[in-house]
């Protein structure tokens, strides 16, 4: 799969945007586990137009995470035209991403984000706008439509196509499903399945197991696979779906101390990138160490869920992971 020049390779899998998630050290994480791609939490145009420092920490990409995309949203032409400039010059990323799918109120509330779905002839205006100001490559990532009764996609896919984008990311869900219920993936293969779509679809939603994502790529012929959410506390997801992509069979080689391992450098990675210091750095992770599929199965564990939630700084996390790894962890 292509994005413009950007070769992929076959049936890629990327890291979703997440807000307060895929930070720059989650993002190279991720890549060093094997995502062809990553993407930027979403960024505000509007901030981002202000200088507001904490947006613009956010569109610093390092070159060792590249194929990367620095995903913008707002709601007008003008500042989202302007800021999708400022991401090229000062961010220099692989890919512009605009975001249509945000479904939160303080975003979707004020038309932004999935709100753009109730005002598409702004959706198209502010693509082309956009895909005209920048010499990047421009993709749009949304959702099936505002609610069950609106479910758009088909047709819109093809509108944004002509404005000009380089590839379609769509979440099997609508804007009033918001997290809820099951990501419907038949859409999503209808739009591929379109014979008047030529750019790449890449489908998101509910992938969280290497059996699923061959799935979604053979019964929806969908070109990428995007996975959020299965990645908290699971960053070696990416070598589990890539290795049965590739041969057909699971990749039993981390065992759960490699694991481990791995979600320690991920706590020192958080902590060495976080622009807030050791506690910001805490405060980003351990949220989604927490739920770790790792920790799955282990007796009385909400408590010690309890103390990871609530602790504060590197050692904190470590002293409990030690104590995890003796007491439980077998292999
Ligand atoms: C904590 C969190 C933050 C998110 N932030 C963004 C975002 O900034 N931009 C975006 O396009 N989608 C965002 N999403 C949506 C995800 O990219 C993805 O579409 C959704 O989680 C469904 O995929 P999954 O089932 O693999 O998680 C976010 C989701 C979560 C859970």
């Amino acid at each position: 799969m292509k994005i413009d020049s950007i070769d992929l390779g076959y049936r890629p899998v990327m890291l979703a945007p997440m807000e307060d998630v895929t930070d720059k050290a989650f993002r190279l994480l991720c890549r060093s586990f094997g995502a062809s791609m990553v993407y930027s939490e979403f960024v505000s145009a509007d901030a981002l137009i202000r200088s507001v420092n904490r947006s613009l920490a956010k569109i610093a990409i390092s070159d060792e995470e590249r194929p990367v995309a620095v995903q913008i949203y707002g709601r007008d032409v003008a500042s989202m035209v302007e800021a999708a400039r400022m991401v090229e010059e000062q961010a220099h990323p692989d890919v512009i991403d605009l975001n249509f799918g945000c479904p939160v109120k303080k975003v979707a509330g004020k038309g932004a984000g999935s709100g753009m779905l109730k005002n598409v002839p702004l959706m198209l205006d502010i693509t082309r706008a956009v895909v005209e100001a920048v010499s990047l490559p421009v993709t749009v990532k949304t959702r099936l439509g505002w609610d069950h009764e609106n479910k758009i996609i088909v047709e819109l896919a093809e509108q944004l196509q002509d404005c000009g984008i380089k590839a379609l990311t769509i979440h099997g869900r609508t804007r009033s499903q918001m997290y809820t219920g099951e990501a419907d993936w038949t859409l999503i293969g209808e739009v591929k399945n379109n014979p008047r779509m030529i750019i790449p679809i890449i489908g998101n939603g509910d992938v969280t197991t290497p059996q699923r994502a061959k799935e979604c790529f053979d019964r929806y012929g969908v070109d990428g696979i995007m996975i959020g959410r299965a990645s908290f506390g699971r960053p070696w997801i990416f070598r589990e779906v890539r290795h049965y992509l590739d041969t057909g069979e699971e990749d039993t080689t981390l065992t759960t101390h490699a694991k481990l391992e791995i979600l320690r450098d991920e706590i020192v990675k958080s902590v060495e990138c976080s622009p807030k210091g050791e506690l910001g750095g805490i405060i980003h992770i351990r949220r989604h160490l927490a739920s770790s599929p790792l920790f799955k199965g282990i007796p009385d564990f909400r408590s010690t869920r309890i103390r990871m939630l609530r602790a504060e700084t590197q050692d904190e996390l470590f002293n409990i992971l030690d104590e995890i790894e003796r007491n439980f962890l077998t292999d």
